[in-house]
Formats: C-alpha cells, sequence, structure tokens
C-alpha cells in the first residue's frame, strides 16, 4: 500500500478527492489536512465519516506526514505557497503549478511558483513526481480538441458548469436566488483556463464559460474548421481509455450519465450547413475535472493500476 494525505480537505475538491482515496484499493489515507477542521474528527466534514478515518490535522502537518501522496486541495494562492516535501508524488489541483509562462502565470494567478508537470492523463500523462492538475473547463475541452491540435488552429468553445465548479464559499453569483432559474456567462472572454487550454494546444481559443443551475456537472461545446476526419482522430486517441468515452454516431454526450463518475463522454457532430465540426465533451467538474484526475495521475506517477479508486459509473436516474 502507498500512503496518502490530503491537504485542504474541507473545500469541495478536497472533499471528493478524500472519497476518492477511502475508496482505492492501493492507497492508505495517514493524513486528513484542514485548516478549519484540525484537532476535530473526520465525521465534522461528513457524518458518514467514522472513527477508523484520521482526524483532521492541519495542512502543515499532514504535508509533513512523511506520505507517499498528497493531493493538495487548495485555492491558487495557498498552492503556490506550499513547499512540496522531498520525495512525495504531490498533485496540485489548483491552477497555481499549470502555466509555464512566467508572464502568463503572473498574469493570470498573481504568482510565478514555477510550472509542473501537467497531467491529463489520457493525452499528457504526468512526468515526474510534482503534477499540475488541469482545470475543470480545460480537461473538457482539451479531450475535445487535444487530438485535433495538429488539423486545426483555432476553436470556440462554449462551455457550462455546475455551481460546485465556483467552490463552496457563498458569494453573490453562487446564492441560490441568483443560481436557480438562470444561465449566466461569466468571465467572458477573460476565464484564466483559456490561456491554459491554449498552451497545451498550441493555438489560441475563444472560450466563454456560463454558469448551471445544477450542483455538478459540466458540458463544453467546441466548434472547429477542419478539413480532417474528427471521428477517426478522437477514436484513435481515446480506443483503450477506460474513462474516455467516443459515444456513437448521433448520439449527444449528457451530463446526467457523467455526474458523480471520474469519466468522460464525447459526442461528434458536423454542421450540415457550415462544415463545422462540433466536439462536445459532458464531465463531472469535481470528478474527471478535478478528483478523479487526480488519482490517476497519481496512480501513473506512483506504479499503482492507472483508474484504481475512480468511479467509472454512475447512474441513469
Ligand atoms: N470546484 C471545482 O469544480 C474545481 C475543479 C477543479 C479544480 N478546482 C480547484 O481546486 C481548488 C479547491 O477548489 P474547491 O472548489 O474545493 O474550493 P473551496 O470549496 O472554496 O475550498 C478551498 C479551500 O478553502 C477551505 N474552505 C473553503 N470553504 C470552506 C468551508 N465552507 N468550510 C471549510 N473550509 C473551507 C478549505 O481549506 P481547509 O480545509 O484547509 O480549511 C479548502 O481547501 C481550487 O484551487 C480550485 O480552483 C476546483
Amino acid at each position: 500500500m502507498a500512503t496518502a494525505a490530503i491537504i485542504g480537505t474541507a473545500g469541495y475538491v478536497g472533499q471528493e478527492t478524500l472519497d476518492r482515496v477511502l475508496a482505492h484499493p492501493e492507497l492508505e489515507l495517514v493524513a486528513l489536512g484542514s485548516d478549519t477542521f484540525a484537532g476535530q474528527p473526520a465525521a465534522r466534514l461528513d457524518p458518514r465519516l467514522d472513527a477508523s478515518i484520521p482526524p483532521f490535522v492541519t495542512n502543515a502537518d499532514a504535508a509533513a506526514s512523511g506520505s507517499d501522496a498528497i493531493f493538495l486541495c487548495l485555492a491558487h494562492g495557498e498552492a503556490a505557497a506550499f513547499e512540496p516535501p522531498a520525495g512525495a508524488v504531490v498533485v496540485d489541483l489548483s491552477g497555481a503549478h499549470r502555466l509555464t509562462d512566467p508572464a502568463l502565470a503572473q498574469a493570470w494567478y498573481d504568482a510565478v511558483p514555477g510550472a509542473w508537470s501537467y497531467g491529463l492523463p489520457e493525452l499528457y500523462p504526468p512526468q515526474g513526481r510534482l503534477i499540475a492538475n488541469p482545470g475543470c473547463y480545460a480537461t473538457a475541452a482539451l479531450l475535445a480538441l487535444g487530438p485535433l491540435a495538429g488539423v486545426t488552429d483555432g476553436a470556440v468553445i462554449d462551455a457550462k458548469s455546475g455551481v460546485s465548479g465556483a467552490g463552496k464559499s457563498l458569494t453573490a453569483s453562487s446564492h441560490a436566488g441568483f443560481v436557480l432559474e438562470n444561465l449566466s456567462p461569466y468571465a467572458v472572454g477573460t476565464h484564466r483556463h483559456a490561456p491554459e487550454i491554449a498552451q497545451q494546444l498550441g493555438f489560441a481559443v475563444c472560450f466563454v464559460p456560463h454558469l448551471l443551475p445544477v450542483r455538478r456537472g459540466l458540458l463544453a461545446t467546441c466548434y472547429v474548421q477542419t478539413d480532417a476526419d474528427v471521428r477517426e482522430l478522437l477514436d484513435a486517441a481515446y480506443d483503450d481509455c477506460t474513462a474516455v468515452r467516443v459515444l456513437a454516431e448521433g448520439v449527444a454526450p449528457e451530463l446526467s450519465r457523467v455526474q458523480g463518475t471520474d469519466t468522460a463522454e464525447l459526442g461528434v457532430f458536423t454542421d450540415g450547413a457550415t462544415g463545422t465540426a462540433i466536439v462536445i465533451c459532458a464531465l463531472d467538474n469535481l470528478g474527471k475535472g478535478a478528483a478523479g484526475q487526480a488519482v490517476q495521475n497519481a496512480n501513473l506517477a506512483l506504479g499503482l493500476e492507472p483508474t484504481a479508486g475512480l468511479r467509472l459509473s454512475g447512474v441513469l436516474v
């Protein structure tokens, strides 16, 4: 068994990562870090967590636990300041270590802590022990567009995410009174996942995110001009992948099939009027878009079964 610690467990991403680690057959949780809940039992986070689970310690104590794997589930400013302990595999689920260009890191994250290996297992497997887990929107856009990087030089991405994408703290734009019965674009043309997507694809993208009135799930519709056979390229890229599925012709991805899972669905279409290729990706922002992918990355870095601990199937209704 490899040992694991989670840092920043009180947030949505930390809580989801804890669930994956507890279900993992080859990881043993040895330290549960949270500066909010330090000193309290795990049940403080969720009454279903029993006394066999280690109680909360401070994030500093969890980092010093000597664990083989550390899941960093903090806001990006705190993640940028984190000193990785020698020898541990550290997966940062924030954006702090994703951008390789220091000027872009400064502009979008106000810090230049240095880029770590960008780990999206199906397309860009992580190298080494310090891993930058991709953003949730970036994961969906890259799964749709990554296999097309050599056959187009631009894309338009229209994406929508459930409210958990904004984290646990209440803000005016995550308040039920604003979110319910609403659909609102935000950070139009100014979202920090756009440079991340462009970095991996090698070309700029036009990206507009929207807030959906659901708790979890994310769907990105990507529009591309290309003469290539898009379905053939996607089929080839994900042929032997367990967590990413290219749907049959005419079948569209749906949030309900990926919510609560660590899988992603891709649908491939062509607009009859303009010939525009349309690739749609659905995933769970907290699953394949965060905790599930972080565990996948840790599995690869630790030499474990690649999909161990992942939730690979959901329910239909
Ligand atoms: N939400 C997503 O869909 C998503 C997807 C991919 C990546 N990410 C990234 O992952 C990181 C964590 O995101 P998140 O959505 O988990 O953010 P969050 O819910 O706001 O939590 C961030 C941190 O703040 C503390 N915290 C925040 N609210 C709290 C509350 N109400 N009660 C107790 N503690 C609270 C926790 O640290 P302590 O436990 O130490 O107190 C936690 O690690 C961010 O960098 C984010 O950009 C998020």
